[in-house]
């Protein structure tokens, strides 16, 4: 297993070593290596088991070191910089030749990020280059939101895993790119589209299927448990299938006819903000009990809520 502790300067040595840390954000644990040496990068593919066509992002301590790595920003891209950098906001810029294109899955373009976690904050300014980080999950499982769940599925192969609590966003970042003036969101996450249009107008939804290599964390199926689920009306799914073992993911409420141990209630007071930080925790603890489906509700469409039902249907997906 891996070591986990909050001892930066043995994290540091690691990445210095071209080997790989887990690291903490706001939104969920990276699985992160030196991103300017192909060497590390190729090792965060291996590790993860994730194909090469889906492209890593770049994470770095400050708004002024992006030029380093990419050519011209964008206005709009400085406005949201400094809106919500650090923050969960991953923005698509037209990468430099000093980045791999191992990195990049062979695009011209780089998606790049400041994380809002003081520890990794830290570990970047302590190190002199940008870290690549996927979240630290087997590719297609569920993201991790906390040092354990890392250690959990990658503890085997990696050394150590900086451990900064319990991620307080809870779901990935969301990604961003910029066309002639306008902004396509390639993924929802932890910013939410309504605090986007707030400072930079209306922006489209692109909606990407598996077959457009352009951003495969996109696939319809992806963040799924290994244990079947499907999202819909939970009274109606448990009575349609009352002989199988069951489990729910509910929102607020919880349900008559099921085992308290089988459910998980991501927010009594409906908060989407608490929801988002307790979903893939939900998942997983379903996930270990063996079940034989998992059976959960969509959220309100709003905000966060955005972002969450997305991941439900992903997860609905793979299995389906
Ligand atoms: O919150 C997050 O973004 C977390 C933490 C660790 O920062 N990271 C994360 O990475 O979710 P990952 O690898 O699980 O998802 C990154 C996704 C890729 O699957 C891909 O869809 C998209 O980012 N991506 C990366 N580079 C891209 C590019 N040049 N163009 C379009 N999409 C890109
Ligand atoms: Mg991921």
């Amino acid at each position: 297993m891996a070591k986990i502790g909050t001892d930066i300067e043995f994290a540091t040595e690691i990445l210095n070593n071209s080997e790989l840390v887990g690291i903490p954000t706001e939104t969920v644990y990276g699985l992160a290596g030196n991103a300017l040496n192909p060497k590390a990068v190729a090792e965060i593919f291996k590790v993860k088991d994730r194909p090469s066509f889906d492209p890593l992002i770049l994470h770095t301590s400050s708004l002024e070191r992006v030029p380093e790595f990419v050519h011209e920003i964008p206005s709009k891209a400085h406005e949201l910089a400094n809106h919500f950098w650090p923050g969960p906001l991953t923005m698509i810029f037209r990468k430099k030749e000093i980045i791999p294109y191992l990195v990049t899955s062979g695009l011209e373009t780089i998606a790049v990020r400041i994380p809002n976690h003081p520890l990794t904050i830290k570990l970047l300014e302590s190190i002199d280059f940008p870290l690549a980080a996927p979240s630290a999950n087997p590719f297609g499982y569920v993201s991790p939101t906390n040092a354990e769940h890392v250690n959990e599925q990658l503890g085997e192969k990696i050394k150590y895993v900086l451990d900064g609590g319990d991620c307080h966003v809870g779901i990935e970042s969301t990604i961003v790119e910029f066309e002639n003036d306008e902004i396509n969101v390639l993924r929802l996450g932890g910013c939410t589209v309504e605090d986007i249009e707030k400072i930079a107008g209306k922006v489209r939804l692109r909606q990407i299927s598996s077959s457009n290599p352009v951003a495969p964390g996109m696939m319809s199926s992806h963040y799924s448990p290994f244990t079947p689920i499907i999202i819909g009306d939970i009274d109606e799914i448990i009575t349609r299938n009352s002989d199988l073992k069951i489990g729910v993911l509910a929102f607020k409420n919880e349900f008559q006819n099921i085992n308290k141990d089988h459910m998980f209630v991501l927010s009594e007071k409906g908060d989407l903000n608490e929801a988002a930080t307790r979903l893939f925790t939900g998942l997983r603890y379903l996930d270990t009990l063996n079940l034989q489906l998992i059976v959960s509700e969509y959220v309100p469409d709003i905000g966060l809520g955005r972002a969450i039902n997305d991941r439900l249907k992903r997860a609905e997906a793979k299995r389906n």
